[in-house]
Order: structure tokens, then sequence, then C-alpha cells
């Protein structure tokens, strides 16, 4: 096991926290829009839901690679309900953009998130692709979010039991001397 392993390194860190704050605004503009349509803060908001939606589908897609790269210099789960909510959350993270892309593609609109040309559109639609989307983006959509909160209040959890303080693998490293030399060891970047 690597010296680094009771550490997450610093890309998945940053990965980490930064994808949890885009998360926060992706449910913001959902539940907004599901409990005050209509109104001036959906307006305000929803526009943003699907350039973000396909945002996060890209950084998931490189979080996935980084994590599967990095596997054997992470820490370990500390048990077997922590590595299958990981893996549900990855699952969840991939399926829920995945749908709703293939529902945007299927409706046969052209679609350019941040002006980028990702879907030229075409003469009409694709009607399976239009349904699987409809029937799950939403319904995964929310499973995410309350796997999400579950996961947020497994970590405060933990972080409550002395021997297992699982926060602190998401924290930046402190520099003390043995974890001066992991990094020096193993490299810098991650
Ligand atoms: C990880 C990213 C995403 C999350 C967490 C997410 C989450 C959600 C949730 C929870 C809802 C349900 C809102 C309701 O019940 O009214 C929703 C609706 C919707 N989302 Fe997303 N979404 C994501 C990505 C996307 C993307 C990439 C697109 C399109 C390109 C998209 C398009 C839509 C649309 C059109 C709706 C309204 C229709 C429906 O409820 O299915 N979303 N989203
Ligand atoms: C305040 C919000 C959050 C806190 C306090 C938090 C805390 C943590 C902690 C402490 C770990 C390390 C657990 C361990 O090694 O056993 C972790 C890992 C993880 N978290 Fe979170 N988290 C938060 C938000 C999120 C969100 C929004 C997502 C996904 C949508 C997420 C997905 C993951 C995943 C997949 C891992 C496994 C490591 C990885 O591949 O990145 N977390 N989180």
């Amino acid at each position: 096991m690597s010296v680094n392993a009771a550490h997450y390194g610093r890309v998945s860190r940053l990965l980490h926290w930064g994808m949890a704050a885009l998360f926060a605004f992706q449910f913001l503009t959902a539940i907004v829009r599901f409990a005050l349509p209509d109104t001036a803060l959906e307006a305000a908001v929803w526009g943003a839901h699907k350039p973000l939606g396909a945002l996060l589908m890209l950084l998931v897609a490189v979080r996935l690679g980084w994590a599967l790269v990095e596997r054997a210099r992470r820490p370990a789960a500390i048990n077997l309900a922590a590595c299958v909510g990981h893996l549900a959350l990855y699952l969840l993270m991939v399926a829920v953009p995945l749908v709703a892309l293939l529902r945007q593609y299927g409706s046969g609109r052209a679609f350019a998130p941040f002006g980028i040309p990702l879907m030229p559109g075409f003469e009409g639609e694709i009607e399976w692709m239009a349904a699987v989307g409809g029937i799950f983006h939403g319904l995964l959509g929310w499973a995410l979010l309350a796997l999400i909160v579950g996961h947020v209040a497994m970590a405060l959890l933990h972080r409550r039991m002395a021997d297992e303080d699982v926060l602190v693998r998401m924290l930046p490293r402190r520099g003390t001397p043995s974890d001066t030399e992991g990094r020096r060891e193993a490299g810098s970047a991650r």
C-alpha cells in the first residue's frame, strides 16, 4: 500500500469538492423547478440546468478515469457499505446526465451548452431515447440526491467516531514529517 493511502490526492480532492459545489447548484435548479415553477426564481436559475448537467457529465468521466488510474494509491474503503455507496454514487453520477443527454439527442433539437455545438439537431425524433430520458432522468436524479444526503450524513457521523475520521482523507494533508516524506516519494501532482 502506498505512503499516501491515508489521503486522497490533490486532483481527486479538487474534483470531489469542485463537483460537490456544482452538484449543489444543479440540485438547486431542479428543486426550484419542482417546487417553484413559473416564478422569477425559476426563470433565473433553470436555464443553467442543461449546460451545467453537460459539464458534470464531462467532469464525471474525467473523475472516473482518474479514480481508475489512481485506485492503487487511494485510501481503501473503510467497509463494504462505503465501497458500495461510492460505487452507487458513481453509477448515478453517470446515469443521470447520460439519460438526459440521450433524451436531448433523441428530441432532434440542437444543443449547444456554453455555445459549444454538441448536438446539431435533425428532423423528427427518436422515440425510445426520449422515453428512456423521460422515465429515468428525474427519478434517478432524486435518487442521487437522496444518496448524497446519506453520504454526507455518514461522513459527518464517522467524523464523530474518533478512530474513523474519514473527512480528513478528503482534506489537504497536514505538513507532518511523514506526509512530506510521502509526497516526495510518490510525486507531488496527485
Ligand atoms: C448530473 C447532472 C444532472 C442532475 C443531477 C439532474 C437532476 C435533475 C432532477 C433531480 C430533475 C427533476 C426535476 C423535477 O422533478 O421537476 C431534472 C429535470 C430535468 N433535467 Fe436534469 N439533471 C442533470 C443533468 C441534465 C442534463 C445534462 C440535461 C439535458 C441536457 C437535463 C435536463 C433536464 C430536463 C429537461 C428536466 C425536466 C424534465 C424532467 O423532469 O425530466 N438534466 N434534472
Ligand atoms: C458536504 C458534502 C460532502 C462531504 C462532507 C463529503 C465527504 C466525503 C468524504 C469524507 C469522502 C471520503 C470517504 C472515504 O474515503 O471513506 C468522500 C468520498 C466520496 N464522495 Fe463525498 N462528500 C460530499 C459531497 C459529495 C457529493 C455531492 C458527491 C457526488 C455527487 C460525492 C461523492 C463522493 C465519492 C464518489 C467519493 C469516493 C471518492 C471519490 O472517488 O471521489 N461527495 N466524500
